[in-house]
């Protein structure tokens, strides 16, 4: 299994525990993992020159710094984000990424490989949030066409792995190791989910209406879901 996996944070704090946890039940012999660390391995920022979307994603004055960990997404068959809750969202570092990463949501040009991939977030929060903040993660990956989706957050009450108390630690590697048996179960067998099936059925049809971004356009007709009409180059 090829797995990417990007941390929203550069410390090795509760989420990043976390996120070990899965990782060493998940690796074997045959696991491939590539990590990425936000911000040390991420682009700066989007300048929202829609370059990306109008021309394509190697014209990104940041595609240097994006597009190797694109590609390490797509030739993965799990994808992890995690980060820790900060004000009731994942980390502004993550969050500036996945914004180099819009014009892989389904509403522009989606990869083809996305449908057989499953995705994992986690988040901690230390009162309240990690839920939503693994949601939140969860959305992008939804966006992008990957439809196994699972999120693991927990609320721990501290402000680092060392001062979780034992009996909360305890159950966190419990639960985390049901999640990784469930994980280990769909992969190889994802198949993409009736929503999933039902918005990209929605995009198809703007797409066929499409006449004014001829690089999404004809992303979706290289890729067989249009057929070939008057307007594509
Ligand atoms: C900038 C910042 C913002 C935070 N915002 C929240 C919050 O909105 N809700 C919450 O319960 N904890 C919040 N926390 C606490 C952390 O989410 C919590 O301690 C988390 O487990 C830290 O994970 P880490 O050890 O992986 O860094 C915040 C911490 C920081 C540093």
């Amino acid at each position: 299994m090829k797995i990417t996996v990007l941390h929203g944070q550069m410390h090795h704090g509760s989420t990043w525990h976390i996120t070990q946890l899965f990782i060493n039940a998940l690796q074997n012999e045959t696991a491939q993992i590539s990590e990425f660390y936000f911000p040390k391995d991420g682009p700066a920022p989007c300048i929202g020159c829609f370059q990306c979307f109008l021309k394509g994603e190697n014209y990104c004055p940041h595609a240097e710094a994006v597009q190797p960990i694109a590609a390490s997404i797509e030739a993965s068959d799990l994808v992890i984000l995690e980060s820790p809750c900060y004000v009731y969202g994942m980390s502004g570092q993550l969050k500036s990424f996945l914004d180099h990463m819009a014009y892989r949501w389904m509403s522009h040009r989606p990869h083809p490989s996305m449908s057989g991939k499953i995705g994992l977030c986690i988040s901690t929060a230390a009162g309240l949030g990690s839920g939503r903040t693994a949601k939140d993660m969860q959305q992008n990956l939804f966006y992008w066409g990957i439809s196994k989706l699972y999120r693991y957050s927990v609320n721990v009450s501290a402000m680092n792995w060392e001062t979780i108390d034992p009996k909360r630690k305890a159950r966190i590697e419990k639960q985390v190791s049901t999640m990784v048996s469930r994980i280990q179960k769909s992969a190889g067998a994802v198949k993409p989910g009736l929503k999933t099936r039902f918005l990209f059925s929605i995009m198809r049809l703007n797409q066929k209406g499409n006449t004014w971004n001829l690089t999404d356009r004809n992303h979706w007709v290289a890729n067989g879901w249009l057929p070939a009409g008057k307007t594509d180059r």
